[in-house]
């Protein structure tokens, strides 16, 4: 959600901040600010509504040379985005920026309000006054000060912290909230994600929750809450910068989009056998005898994640014949008191690997003891540190706040996932085989209809952009792939976007069609082809303006549009069409002027309830 950027050293503190926090403005934009230290702790405090460069035009009327600072991009919980409410927020001597949910906070702020006038509507600034109360002003050290705050928190927190009484150390500590500790040559920088890290140091330590840690320039000591030492583990972070730029492209988004065949093919690297015709996954930390004894299997997500997982649900069950599957959207789930049968796995999909309700769901079930196994994209994130075991889907980077790579590189994994379950099970191969051939072509299939097909989609797009409802439609396993299709739209375009299966159309949607909508039909040429052309037939009956994707040569129903797509795919079509909805989300949403990477009200990592 937030972005929290930190820097202790030599160089100019201000530049670190914006430039990082830049890097993390996808995570959550509403207001910004940082706060810099002079060597005799005078702090310079800058802060405002809107984006990065507003701030940034405020920064370069008030330049410093100091060397120590903190900074946060907010996404508002508690109090409306303005000035006021922005961070870094002030307490006495102390400044504070925090990412997550402080849920006692109105109980500890009637506690603190004799102490401390409050500025601000949040719970941040609850937090920062908490830890000045037992800061006593330079009384205490300030990671001691934290620690006794933190004690009585409920909620979720990363957050850093400094004090104008020493402006050479950072503290920081997480609980729910991701933060990693740069290593550089006498400096030492913070961040909520490591994008934010790179071109600075590729060294960095990732820190647990429960863990705070005592920065300056050239050390770092952590401690439990329970002030017990942690020895750190310095790890290389494994991406690099050019993942994370737009590379040539106008937007993150179209660069993620069209990437997908070099993704997918990170994806499948060492995974595929294609003359045994298997796949073998090897983070997954399940034996072969564990494999074979799963009986259910519960995929746990949320938006793009749950649809991939809902995807993946239905191929599993083509291929095996003894379990059970359960997608479950992750903010139901953890409040739902489902039964768990005995041999069952779950899997935890996220491609941010911090989204707060999948976490939640994931430590829920693990109290169970149910086993864990992450299908996760960013490497060292909290989710694929706490499972049992897991595979990375390798995608790199996703900037942009519309999930696209990870979606097919996410239902790639997990389609995998179940491949290995069948084999342990004793699967006939010959049922095994025609996937694991298809999932080997998928990354040049996709390349094709990329090299193809965005100038058609582009000018279908144009003509499509001023309609404000949408009804997406797809039976089987092209229904999950119609509900991506309709979220996509409608988190960048703002157009009302719903997604059915065609059958269900008949039991109530069908009242909707007017002019207001499109329709979006997904038509795989399968076995149920007859039947959603039967769908599509209905629609027109009604009048509908409707578009058609298929692979089908002998389409020719009198729709408005159809988007023929040559593939020699003929199990996993839907995921080729998902990139035609992707396509056609982000033309219809730059046709309209909208900010394509960071739609209004989103964030790229949901890591609050
Ligand atoms: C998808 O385009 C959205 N950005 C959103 O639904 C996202 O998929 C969801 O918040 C889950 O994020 P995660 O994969 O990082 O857990």
């Amino acid at each position: 959600m937030c972005g929290i950027v930190g820097y202790v050293g030599k160089k100019n503190a201000q530049d670190f901040l914006i430039s990082g926090l830049k890097r993390l403005e996808y995570r959550g934009y509403d207001s910004a600010g940082i706060v810099t230290f002079d060597a005799k702790g005078k702090a310079t405090l800058l802060r405002s509504k809107g984006k990065i460069s507003d701030l940034e035009t405020k920064v370069a009327k008030n330049k410093r040379t100091d060397t120590v600072g903190i900074g946060h991009t907010r996404w508002a919980t508690h109090g409306e985005p303005s000035e006021r409410n922005a961070h870094p927020h002030k307490a006495g001597k102390i400044y504070l920026v925090h990412n997550g949910i402080i849920e006692n906070y109105k109980e500890l702020k009637s506690k603190l309000e004799k102490f401390h006038t409050f500025a601000s509507d949040t719970d941040s600034e609850v937090l920062a006054a908490l830890i000045n109360h037992f800061y006593l002003d330079g009384e205490y050290p300030l990671s001691n000060a934290v620690v006794q705050a933190l004690k009585l928190v409920h909620g979720t927190y990363g957050i850093a912290v400094v004090s104008e009484l020493k402006p050479t150390e950072v503290v920081v500590a997480r609980s729910g909230s991701p933060l990693v500790i740069g290593i550089g040559h006498g400096e030492t920088l913070i961040a909520s994600d490591a994008s934010a890290l790179l071109g600075h140091t590729k060294k960095a330590i990732y820190l647990n929750d429960g863990e705070v840690a005592s920065i300056t320039a050239d050390s770092v000591e952590i401690k439990t809450l329970d002030s017990q030492p942690v020895s750190a583990k310095v790890e290389t972070i494994k991406t690099d910068l050019a993942a994370i730029q737009k590379g040539g492209y106008d937007h993150f988004l179209l660069k993620e989009i069209m990437e997908q065949p070099a993704s997918l093919t990170e994806t499948l690297r060492g995974r595929i056998n294609l003359i045994e015709k298997t796949v073998h996954l090897g983070g997954p930390n399940l034996s072969d005898k564990e494999l074979k004894s799963i009986k259910h299997l519960i995929i746990v997500g949320c938006g793009t994640a749950y649809h991939a997982g809902m995807l993946a649900s239905y191929y599993i069950e083509q291929f095996t014949n003894d379990i059970t599957i359960e997608p479950v959207m992750a903010s139901e789930y953890r409040y739902r008191h489902a039964h768990i049968p005995d041999h069952t796995v779950a899997l935890i999909v996220s491609q941010s690997g911090e989204t707060a309700d999948t976490l939640a769901c994931l430590r829920d079930l693990k109290s169970q003891g149910v086993k864990t196994i992450g299908i996760v994209n960013a490497i060292g994130s909290t989710i694929a540190r706490e499972v049992d075991g897991g595979t990375y889907i390798h995608a790199g980077p996703e900037i942009s706040v519309a999930s696209t790579k990870a979606f097919t590189s996410q239902a790639v994994a997990m389609i995998m996932f179940g491949l290995t379950i069948a084999e342990a099970k004793g699967i006939k191969n010959s049922f095994i085989a025609p996937y694991v051939e298809e999932i080997a072509a998928l990354p040049n299939e996709i390349d094709n209809l990329l090299q193809t097909l965005p100038d058609t989609i582009k000018a279908l797009a144009e003509k499509y952009k001023s309609y404000d409802h949408a009804i997406y439609l797809g039976r089987d396993v092209s229904y999950p792939a119609a509900l991506e299709g309709a979220l996509k739209l409608k988190e960048i375009s703002y157009i009302d976007a719903n997604a059915y299966p065609t059958g269900e159309l008949k039991h109530g949607p069908l009242a909707l069609i007017d002019d207001r909508f499109f329709e979006f039909v997904l038509l795989p040429k399968d076995n149920l082809y007859d039947k959603s052309i039967s769908g599509v037939q209905e629609v027109l009956a009604r009048g509908g303006h409707v578009v058609v994707i298929t692979n089908s040569a002998e389409f020719s129903l009198p729709v408005d549009n159809v988007i023929k797509i040559t593939t020699s795919l003929k199990l996993l079509a839907p995921i080729l069409m998902n990139l035609v909805s992707q396509l056609f989300a982000y033309y219809i949403t730059t046709a309209k002027g909208f900010n394509v990477d960071q739609p209004r009200n989103l964030a790229k990592s949901v890591t609050v309830e």
